[in-house]
């Protein structure tokens, strides 16, 4: 990334400079001061679109005057079509008293889509050099009447057609273009302002001009590929390559909202290179400072048959947060978990203020399930929070919940990734039919090299919304079923849009022109921690008895945390293994639950070999000391225990017979059962391997008395084997070997011959 920087801040810096840092030639005008600029802005509501623009504002010190808010939107059909005259209305009336200032200058723009990229000496300084008395933000595109184009003048280079979401000019003359304004609210303003530009005379009298090359308004509809970030030391700019000009004002005018969202994690210092991110502490809730915690219902979607279910519990029951202020609904749709589940609420029944599940009897889609767990939060004024979390979801940091409640945000999730994988749970930009497309960011922001509180589409798996956004802006109670998307894009876009049905239907990129009404939300994503990861849920086989063991390949981190000895990494890091017997080395790899699903596996298969001398499972049918035993293949685990002995056999033997590099090849991979009535010993032998591991699968005295294993060479015998601990010895000519009887119980260990 550094290497990007440099060549962002260096490309733009050097051809640059003049356009935009140059000072004023000697014959130009004295410099109008800044505080002769008032921006005008109309909003009815204030939206996270309209808090942004303000905080852009006051970044630069600009005065602005708020028309509109609290008043009723009237300013037609969400901008689908025509509207937006209730913003001329106001203006004009706020104009009556400005209009005999001769030397304000008045700006007024569109707020819940715009941004300020620079401040206001630079935007008067432009406005001089553009030498007119009203200034229009200028667009590719023709709205709402293309019959007018060949009215408009034509230009050699630019934008040829007027956009009303940025006009600047003199008071006495914007205040004679506003005063114009006899229609309705729902008339349609840039109509209104396009005729009287058109208007040959009064473009003239009026001395009106466009902004045809973007110096000051950057309308990004029709213009997204003109646009580049440049990072500043201090600030970020948009550039616009075609013109060579940094705008001062940002417009996310027509379906490029997104597009403006993504603009805004930067501009005009929301994150840079050399701060990272400036605002992601502002506005911040301090929990240890709240008498009470809030209330947050918790939402688990069990949607599919997914690995590792009972460490999604556990990490829910660890969430660092008082559990008697956690409401758990369940979704589950899989008759496969109810196990699961049963087992866990049997052992924590008493510990969450409620825990409620809605089982795969009930037949709920899953758009259906979403939606009932949303309004279980939303129709309880005590519900604070709605913390929807799926069951591929491995929280790993057990603040999550208290971070994304201090972050503040009317819908916030945490970034998690598929380990190793670019895949996560959140897209930096949509394509036009609204699925992926990959930000220029992206992978920045997964790989956490660009670190804070982004601003982004679509996300999915794992978010926060505030109880008070659900009994407000997103009071409408289907949020998730919404035609043809599945139920996360549903939502998302509902968020995004907060539109009604009808206007869904077919947004039409250009119909998206004008003032949207007061609604949108935004969404963010943090990685400003480490939360956890997404598990994949694909190849998931749920045909064996503990499905988890065969996830070594798909899912290697949660198989490693749940099946390896949590003591198994210092062997390396401090020697943590023992040598009990020469060239006998022993060492902790398995976990208790590994131990025990093996040995389940094993008795559910159930087919022992009875420890005859006849044996068709071998080539040649016929094993000189047999032992009761089933095979890793029998219970079609082969693949995944020469991947395990690949993982985490080979690096011990690496550092035990320095210089062996084992290819972790072995055709004898088997679970031996000794017990009393059947076998209960195995006489000396040697084993057909180059090297052999020797696993024990349950404990001596609770399990079983007896066993061990004797090495005659030297005298030497391990009567105390440890559960999930290893031999590992040479197999053909130093270490004869046997099997010490059990005398009362079963034991069991898992063996293998290693390079025959
Ligand atoms: C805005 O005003 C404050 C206080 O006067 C000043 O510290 C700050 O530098 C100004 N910001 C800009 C961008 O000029
Ligand atoms: C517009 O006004 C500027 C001064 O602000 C003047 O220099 C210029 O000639 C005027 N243009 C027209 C077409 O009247
Ligand atoms: C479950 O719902 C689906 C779709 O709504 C329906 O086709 C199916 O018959 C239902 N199954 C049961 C058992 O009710
Ligand atoms: C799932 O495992 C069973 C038992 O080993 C096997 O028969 C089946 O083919 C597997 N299914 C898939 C899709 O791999
Ligand atoms: C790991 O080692 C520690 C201390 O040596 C011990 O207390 C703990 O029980 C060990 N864990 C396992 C799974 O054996
Ligand atoms: C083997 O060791 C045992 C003690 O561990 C000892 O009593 C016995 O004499 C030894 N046998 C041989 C043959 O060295
Ligand atoms: C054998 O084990 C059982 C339980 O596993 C125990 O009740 C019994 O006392 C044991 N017998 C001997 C001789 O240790």
């Amino acid at each position: 990334m550094e290497y990007l920087k440099f060549c962002f801040v260096f490309s733009c810096c050097v051809k640059f400079a003049d356009s935009v840092f140059s000072t004023d030639t000697p014959q130009a005008p004295a410099p109008i001061p800044k505080d002769k600029l008032l921006v005008l802005t109309v909003a009815t509501q204030e939206t996270d679109g309209f808090l942004r623009f303000m905080q852009t504002a006051n970044y630069f010190n600009y005065t602005v005057k708020v028309l509109g808010m609290g008043e009723a939107w009237k300013g037609g059909d969400v901008g689908r079509s025509i509207g937006g005259g209730q913003k001329v209305r106001l203006l004009k009336e706020a104009m009556e008293a400005l209009a005999d200032q001769e030397d304000l200058v008045v700006l007024t723009v569109d707020s819940y889509d715009l941004i300020f990229a620079g401040g206001p000496e630079e935007i008067l300084r432009k406005f001089q050099q553009a030498n007119h008395k009203v200034l229009f933000a200028a667009e590719g595109i023709i709205w709402p009447d293309t019959r007018l184009a060949d009215k408009y003048p034509s230009v050699r280079s630019g934008k040829r057609y007027l956009n009303s979401g940025g006009i600047i000019g003199y008071a006495p003359y914007v205040s004679r273009v506003v005063s114009q304004w006899n229609l309705h609210d729902n008339d349609d303003d840039q109509l209104f302002y396009t005729k009287i530009y058109l208007d040959p005379l009064q473009r003239q009298t009026l001395n009106m001009t466009l902004d045809h090359k973007c110096q000051i308004f950057q309308n990004l509809n029709g213009a997204v590929d003109e646009v580049l970030l440049k990072f500043g030391t201090d600030r970020v700019r948009v550039r616009n390559t075609a013109y060579d000009s940094l705008p001062v004002v940002v417009h996310g005018n027509g379906n490029t909202k997104m597009y403006l969202n993504y603009l805004g994690n930067y501009v005009p210092n929301t994150w840079n290179y050399d701060h990272g991110c400036s605002h992601c502490d502002d506005d911040v809730v301090d929990l240890s400072e709240l008498k009470e915690y809030p209330y947050v219902l918790v939402g688990v979607f069990i949607e599919q048959p997914t690995p590792f279910l009972p460490e999604f519990f556990q990490r829910l029951l660890t969430l660092d947060y008082p559990k008697d202020k956690l409401k758990v609904f369940v979704h589950n749709n899989e008759v496969y978990h109810e196990k699961h589940i049963q087992k866990f609420w049997e052992a924590n029944r008493n510990v969450f203020n409620t825990f409620k599940v809605v089982g795969p009897e009930e037949n709920l889609s899953q758009g259906e399930a979403r939606n009932m767990a949303m309004d279980e939060c939303r129709k309880e004024s005590t519900c604070d929070y709605y913390f929807s979390i799926d069951a591929d979801v491995m929280l790993t940091n057990r603040q999550t919940l208290k971070l994304l409640i201090e972050q503040n945000r009317k819908i916030i999730g945490p970034l998690v990734t598929r380990h190793g994988k670019l895949w996560s749970n959140f897209w930096g930009a949509l394509s036009l039919d609204g699925y992926y497309a990959r930000s220029e960011d992206f992978v920045d922001i997964v790989q956490r090299k660009r670190m804070g509180v982004w601003n982004i589409p679509f996300m999915a798996h794992v978010y926060l919304v505030k109880g008070s956004v659900l009994r407000n802006e997103m009071k409408e109670r289907n949020v998730f079923v919404l035609e043809k998307l599945d139920p996360d894009m549903g939502f998302c876009r509902n968020a995004r849009e907060l539109t009604s049905h009808r206007e869904k239907d077919s947004p039409s990129p250009e119909s998206f022109h004008m003032l949207r009404p007061p609604k949108g939300l935004f969404m963010y994503i943090t990685n400003r921690h480490d939360f956890g990861r997404l598990i994949s849920t694909a190849n998931y086989n749920t045909s064996h008895y503990n499905n988890d063991l065969w996830q070594i390949y798909e899912n290697p981190v949660d198989w490693k945390e749940k099946y390896i000895n949590e003591n198994y990494s210092r062997i390396f890091t401090e020697n943590y293994l023992e040598e009990p017997c020469p060239d006998v080395f022993w060492f902790p790899v398995f976990s208790e639950t590994a131990c025990d699903e093996i040995v389940e596996e094993m008795e559910h298969y159930g087919s022992w070999s009875g420890g005859r001398h006849e044996d068709r499972r071998i080539a040649g049918g016929y094993e000189t000391v047999p032992t009761d035993d089933i095979h890793m293949k029998q219970i079609g685990f082969d693949k995944e225990w020469l991947h395990f002995i690949r993982e985490f056999i080979s690096p011990v033997t690496l550092k035990v017979f320095s210089g062996y590099y084992t290819k972790g090849y072995a055709v004898m991979n088997f679970v031996v059962k000794y017990t009393p009535g059947r076998q209960s010993y195995l006489r000396p032998h040697h084993d057909s391997s180059t090297f052999t591991i020797n696993i024990a699968l349950n404990n001596k005295d609770s399990d079983f008395q007896g066993g061990g294993c004797r090495f005659h060479r030297y005298n030497c015998s391990i009567e105390s084997p440890r559960k999930g601990w290893s031999f590992m010895h040479p197999g053909r000519l130093t270490h004869l070997h046997e099997g010490l009887p059990t005398t009362n119980g079963t034991r069991y260990i898992a063996v293998s011959f290693i390079d025959p």
